[in-house]
């Protein structure tokens, strides 16, 4: 049952145009003039399908503009990054724009759903922005991804007639509508108490496993990160060296 997952080994570096989602030598100033702050120092990361990746470090230390970089959401200032093994860092914004929509879900800490639309349609929402399913496609895919996340009997419900934690499981379920092979989130559980942590954290690692998706999420909470396949430690603008995940604590001392 606690055998190693391929995930739970640190990869050898993939060649990028293999990768999901890679990045390479990325740097990063931000702010200007006396405020100019030197963020990410040369970051490589590879993330594997299939697998829970927990970027963890103290606040300031560069982790949320990593994910914007790794998201397509901000351009770095040398570096590159390679979604479905395509360079797209300093690409232009509609090769970045068809490659964010078609590989990448975000998950942030405050879900951002629209309080005058249902989970329904919340969760159709990046669907009817991508333009390639008709209504009732997408109506069924909106459903079927609420039924995973837990929802379906509330697809019909406000966005604000929603507990908090049902909000971000429809982030999660919003995050999938175009079945990106990426999800990014950042601290997707920061803003929940810790049994919605858990079922929010449970719900993304089953995603990862059982549906082949890269997840790549950022965390505070460290019961969580050490449950993910692999722990990277951000400081100062860069990757420590990486951590395996520890044992599972019911595994007997010295057990092969
Ligand atoms: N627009 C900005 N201008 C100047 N400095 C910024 C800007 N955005 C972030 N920073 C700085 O970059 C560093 C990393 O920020 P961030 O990636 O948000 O860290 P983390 O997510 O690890 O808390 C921090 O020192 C922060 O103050
Ligand atoms: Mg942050």
């Amino acid at each position: 049952m606690f055998g190693k997952t391929p995930c739970a080994d640190k990869p050898p570096r993939p060649a990028v145009e293999n990768s999901v989602l890679a990045c390479r030598g990325l740097v990063r100033f931000l702010g200007r003039d006396e405020n100019r702050t030197h963020v990410l120092k040369g970051v490589d990361f590879d993330a594997t399908a299939g697998c829970t990746h927990a970027i963890v470090g103290p606040s300031g230390c560069g982790k949320s503009s990593l994910l914007y970089l790794l998201g397509l959401l901000d351009r770095p200032d040398s570096g590159e990054v390679f979604v479905a093994g395509k360079s797209l860092g300093q690409a232009g914004d509609d090769d970045r724009t068809k490659a964010r929509n078609a590989n990448l879900g975000f998950v942030f800490q405050f879900h951002f759903l629209l309080p005058e639309f249902t989970a329904l349609e919340n969760v159709m929402m990046p669907m009817r922005k991508r333009g390639r399913l008709g209504e009732s496609e997408m109506a069924g895919r909106a459903v079927s991804l609420l039924d995973a996340v837990g929802l379906a009997e509330k697809a019909g419900r406000l966005a604000t007639h929603l507990s908090g934690g049902e909000q971000q499981r429809v982030a999660i379920a919003r995050a999938l509508a175009n079945e990106p092979p990426v999800l990014l989130a950042d601290e997707p559980t920061g803003n929940l108490d810790a049994r919605n942590s858990v079922i929010a954290f449970d719900l993304l690692s089953s995603l990862a496993h059982e549906r082949g998706i890269a997840v790549v999420m950022v965390t505070h909470n460290n019961d969580l990160a050490s449950r993910c396949d692999r722990v990277l430690r951000m400081l100062d603008g860069r990757f420590l060296d990486e951590n395996p995940p520890p044992a599972p604590a019911t595994q007997p001392m010295g057990a092969a």
